[in-house]
């Protein structure tokens, strides 16, 4: 299997040069806050669990997640340093248990196991077919 550096992945919008509007276009295309409050709903975090948030993003339904449960110890991870970087500064503010690691969904940290619930939102899509398989694999 490659290493982290050598893995290639489909960027938010595609092209890494639009990255950096993925917040407004996502706002402005989709009914975001609905449905990602929906997820929430439906994973329902109890205190205590830990949550990992599979390309995360800007850490969008993460920051949700920490947002309904202060108690939570939440991951989020995601290919993109430059993502992740925004997600850093969008949940420092309310200073929970939230932590965010570049990676790839087909290669999970070591420790995917001991999550108790694993969400993911606008991310499919982003695999392709060799990654899907790599994901069924492991
Ligand atoms: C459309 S964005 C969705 C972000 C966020 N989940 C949301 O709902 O706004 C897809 C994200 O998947 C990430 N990504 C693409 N391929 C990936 C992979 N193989 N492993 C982890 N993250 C990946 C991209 O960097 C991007 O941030």
């Amino acid at each position: 299997m490659k290493s982290h550096s050598q893995q290639s992945y489909i960027p938010a919008l595609k092209y890494h040069a639009l990255t950096r509007f993925y917040d407004l276009v996502v706002r402005l295309t989709t009914r975001e806050g609905m449905f990602k409050n929906k997820l929430v709903e439906l994973a329902a975090p109890q205190a205590g669990e830990h949550v990992l948030d599979v390309g995360c993003g800007t850490g969008t339904l993460t920051y949700l997640l920490a947002e309904r449960e202060q108690k939570l110890h939440i991951k989020g991870l995601d290919a993109d340093p430059v993502q992740l970087e925004r997600a850093n500064s969008k949940v420092a503010a309310i200073g929970s248990q939230i932590s965010f690691q570049q990676g790839y969904a087909q290669q999970l940290p070591d420790n995917a196991q001991t999550f108790d619930i694993v969400v993911s939102s606008l991310f499919f899509h982003h695999l392709t077919t060799h990654q899907n398989n790599q994901i069924q694999h492991n």
